[in-house]
């Protein structure tokens, strides 16, 4: 079964075509970094309008590519929430329409939910019951799956998301946009010679990333990285440092989960998880197999939308015409 995909919940337009939950015969993504770029993080307004200047030529290019013309499909998966209401509205609105035009089954998909769904689309077929770490611009969730559909949502952050923080100590150290990115490719030039706090929040499984952002904004200040040219030593011993305690505190926290609940695998999933020290960190501490998708399958995409949606059309959750957007949406 040949599912389409279309994704437009925050910053990237994507559609994608995938067989079987599984196979990706089409993945396209066009992102709108460079006209945010400018901003230095998300203009809502401006991304909903750059979603319905591009999102048709991205459906066609996701049809074109795989081969597909619609009666070869046998359904349309849209990420409704969380993400944008503006941004949410142009995708679903696109997705109800080619349903209705195309006679196929419309499903809506969670953004968060899909992003664990990546891991599908790589060599391994990941294996029940698993823990999921989804760590993204607006999450950081450890999931218990149980089983395609049955998600137990463990703990999630009090405060910032990873990505967030990652994003956050970026713009403060002026190292560029997108924050994540940005600090990876920093932290690479520079040493992590100074502590930076860890929130442990001992018996929760919950994480809190506000105090290291914090504690980051004061050694800046105290190191006076504002007076200094740009790019220097001191910012990246400083972003090397932040990374590896973020790193820390994520790999920590999901090995104990991971232990406690005894699954047989360990998935990453979400932007932060393009990360290397934290795909490499994961692997090499944590006792259970882990898996981790293709550094372009863990940023926004739409072949994760279509491949959850498949396991979706399987357990026959079809969404009606009322399908409505949900910016808050949460798991489970
Ligand atoms: O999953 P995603 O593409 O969008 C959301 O659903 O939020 O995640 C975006 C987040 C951003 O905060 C971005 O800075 C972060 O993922 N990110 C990274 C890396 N690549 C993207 N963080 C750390 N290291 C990276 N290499
Ligand atoms: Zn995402």
């Amino acid at each position: 079964m040949k599912i389409l995909g279309i994704e437009s919940s925050c910053d990237e337009t994507a559609a994608a075509v995938v067989e079987d939950g599984t196979k990706i015969l089409s993945n396209i993504i066009a992102s709108q970094v460079e006209i945010h770029s400018r901003y230095g993080g998300i203009v809502p307004e401006i991304a909903s309008r750059q979603h319905l200047l591009s999102v048709i030529p991205v459906v066609e290019q996701a049809l074109s590519n795989a081969s597909v013309t619609p009666d070869g499909l046998s359904a349309i998966a849209v990420t409704n929430g969380p993400g944008l209401a503006g941004s949410l509205l142009v995708g679903v609105n696109l997705a109800k329409a080619l349903a209705l035009a195309w006679d196929l089954p419309l499903i809506g998909i969670n953004h968060l939910e899909a992003h664990i769904y990546a891991n599908w689309l790589g060599e391994d077929t990941p294996v029940f019951p698993l823990l999921a770490l989804i760590v993204s611009g607006g999450h950081t969730d450890l999931v218990l799956m149980s089983n395609h559909g049955e998600l137990l949502l463990l703990g999630r952050t009090r405060d910032d998301a990873a990505g967030e923080a990652f994003d956050k100590v970026a713009r403060m150290l002026e190292l560029g946009y997108p924050g994540g990115p940005a600090v990876e490719r920093a932290s690479r030039e520079g040493t992590p010679r100074y502590h930076l706090p860890r929130a442990w929040l001992k018996g929760s499984d919950d994480f809190s990333f506000s105090g290291l952002k914090t504690a980051v904004v004061r050694l800046a200040e105290e190191l006076g990285i504002s007076t200094m040219p740009h790019p220097n030593s001191v910012a990246a011993d400083i972003a090397a440092s932040f990374q590896r305690s973020v790193v820390d505190v994520l790999v920590t926290k999901t090995t104990a989960a991971a232990n406690r609940h005894g699954v047989k695998q360990v998935l990453l999933a979400g932007g932060v998880a393009a990360n290397e020290l934290l795909r490499e960190t994961v692997v090499r501490r944590l006792p259970t197999p882990v898996l981790v998708p293709d550094p372009v399958l863990c940023t926004d995409n739409a072949a994760m939308i279509a491949s959850c949606g498949y396991f979706h059309l399987l357990a026959g959750k079809v969404a009606g015409w009322d399908l409505d957007v949900i910016p808050g949406l949460k798991l489970g």
